[in-house]
């Protein structure tokens, strides 16, 4: 089983990363293999909406999107993951979720859309941080890792929010919350082909 996470925060020791990292935790202890990603080392240009991926599902603009999208293709399991910028994900993120516009085809009609990873069984973590104690703070973070990623087809089996962390590395300070998110992401890997195939072989 392979995991990719994708990370919209430039801070690699940052709270987004540490997160991750729990979310991580229980799949790397089944065996699955694990690619960190930070869009930040990522050239993603801006989407001009020039309709160029009208017809296919690849995007014009050449530039790291592509190797990018590949890693999604070959991935089992997705975690994606931001913070809170000005209510809503970093431009990192925003920039990499506008050019995924070729990942949808409208084949009928402009209200009906499929997703490139519509049927496959990719599933999906979403996941969001940021200072606030207010969720309203958190604007549309969670929202809209998590709509974008049903969009595309993925399967999201959770969405996970920490608050209340702003320097990074803070939140190692709310060890309840990482062993929360350590213990949701246990139960998707229990519910996996990966610990199927680990207690037949056993
Ligand atoms: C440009 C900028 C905008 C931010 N906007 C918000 C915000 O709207 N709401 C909020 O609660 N926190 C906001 N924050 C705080 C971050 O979400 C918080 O520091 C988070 O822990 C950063 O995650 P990281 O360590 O993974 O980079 C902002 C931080 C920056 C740098």
């Amino acid at each position: 089983m392979k995991v990719l996470s994708v990370n919209g925060s430039r801070r690699k020791k940052g709270n987004t990363q540490l997160f991750i990292q729990s979310i991580l935790q229980p799949f790397s202890e089944a065996g699955a293999s694990i690619e960190n990603v930070f869009l930040g080392d990522f050239k993603i240009d801006a989407c001009t909406g020039c309709e160029g991926c009208k017809r296919s599902w690849e995007c014009v603009i050449k530039d790291d999107f592509q190797p990018l999208i590949e890693k999604m293709d070959g991935a089992d399991v997705i975690v994606l993951a931001s913070p809170t910028y000005w209510y809503t994900v970093t431009s990192d993120m925003k920039r990499f979720i506008d050019r995924s516009y070729s990942l949808i085809q409208f084949p009928h009609s402009r209200s009906e859309w499929i997703g490139k990873y519509d049927n496959s069984e990719k599933l999906c973590i979403t996941a969001a941080v940021c200072e606030q104690t207010d969720e309203a703070h958190m604007g549309n973070t969670l929202d809209l890792l998590t709509d974008f990623a049903k969009d595309i087809g993925l399967n999201v089996v959770g969405s996970l929010k920490a608050l209340r962390c702003f320097e990074a590395g803070s939140l190692l300070r709310q060890k309840e919350l990482l062993l929360e998110a350590e213990s949701f992401s246990k139960g998707v890997v229990l519910a996996s082909p990966l610990s199927m195939a680990k207690r037949s072989s056993s």
